[in-house]
């Protein structure tokens, strides 16, 4: 079924500069982009996104490390788009990741793991919501 999901390139990947092999590797997979923004997150805006986490020891570095510089956040479409994101990405540890994976690829350790992938539909929708208006969302089909 046609799914949304959201992904946000985390600083370390953006830092690297390997962004566009990452927007590369999801148009590849045949994901289509329906919102993209590049932005630098608040500590407010990182403690609100990762609010189920709060209270976990590594919430602090988690935050730092999201408010360290900018980050790419995409509202993503395909099917089955939320287990699909999860698969091109890989294991939340990128030294557990398998080989090919965004995360074993790019990652550095479990707080800097360059790519986040949300795990549910819903998930999604609330964390795209964050970062995109409704009218920010184009679901126009593009021609080759
Ligand atoms: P992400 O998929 O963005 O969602 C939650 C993030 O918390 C996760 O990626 C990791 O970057 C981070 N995280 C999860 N578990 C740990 C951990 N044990 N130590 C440090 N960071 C973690």
């Amino acid at each position: 079924m046609e799914e949304r999901t959201f992904t946000i390139i985390k600083p370390n990947a953006v830092a690297m500069g390997v962004t566009g092999r990452i927007i590369d590797a999801f148009l590849q997979d045949g994901f289509r982009i329906l919102a993209m923004r590049l932005v630098c997150m608040s500590r407010n805006d990182a403690e609100k996104f990762y609010a189920v986490h709060r209270g976990r020891e590594f919430f602090s570095r988690l935050v730092d490390f999201m408010t360290s510089g900018p980050c790419v956040v995409m509202l993503l479409e395909r099917e089955d788009a939320v287990a699909e994101l999860r698969r091109l990405v890989g294991n939340t540890d990128p030294a557990r990741a398998a080989e090919g994976t965004l995360r074993r690829m790019y990652g550095e350790n479990v707080t800097r793991n360059a790519v986040h992938a949300s795990d549910s539909v819903e998930n999604a929708r609330m964390e795209a919501s964050r970062f995109f208006r409704e009218e920010d969302i184009v679901v126009a089909r593009y021609e080759p």
